[in-house]
């Protein structure tokens, strides 16, 4: 397998998710990935990661670093999307991912890491329980509008 190189996301990057995206979803949404991929950018850099092989994107993992929401003071890192490739799963690159995450928000002052797993996907939950991972006392509350 070719070397796998763990970086900071950029704009160029677009592409290459909107490929994985539709890979690993089944739906094009380059219009989706435009405006998050900018979003992700503006707030931080440095706090979503890529991993890249034989220059194409394999995976990729998004997040920011939040505080003083939802009563939440204390800044923690916040993991909001992740996608690696099918055909290079198991292969730690998912891990390699987050670790590069936990260090950047580490670097921005964050003492923990959060996310948010639907339970009807449960083998992504199992990925983040085996990186430490644990259920936190907090209740997701959603209303149809
Ligand atoms: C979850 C996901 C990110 C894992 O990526 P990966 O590169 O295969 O994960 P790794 O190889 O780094 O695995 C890290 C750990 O998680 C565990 N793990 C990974 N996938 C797992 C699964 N499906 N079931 C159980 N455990 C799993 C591994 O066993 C490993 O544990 P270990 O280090 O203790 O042995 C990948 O399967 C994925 O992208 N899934 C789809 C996510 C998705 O739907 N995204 C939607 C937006 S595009």
């Amino acid at each position: 397998m070719p070397e796998i190189e763990i970086r900071n996301l950029e704009d160029t990057d677009i592409g290459d998710i909107v490929a994985l995206d539709e890979t690993i979803g089944g739906a094009y949404r380059p219009e989706v990935w435009e405006r998050r991929i900018g979003y992700y950018l503006r707030r931080d850099p440095e706090c979503s990661a890529v991993a890249e092989s034989d220059g194409r994107v394999v995976g990729f993992m998004l997040g920011e670093v939040r505080s003083g929401e939802f009563g939440l003071e204390e800044p923690a890192g916040w993991i909001e999307v992740v996608g690696v490739d099918p055909e290079v799963r198991g292969g730690a690159i998912g891990r390699r991912l987050a670790e590069a995450m936990f260090e950047a928000f580490r670097r921005r002052g964050a003492s923990s890491v959060r996310t948010l797993v639907y339970d009807s996907v449960p083998d992504v939950a199992s990925f983040f329980r085996s990186l430490g991972f644990e259920p936190e006392p907090l209740t997701p509350l959603i209303k149809n509008l």
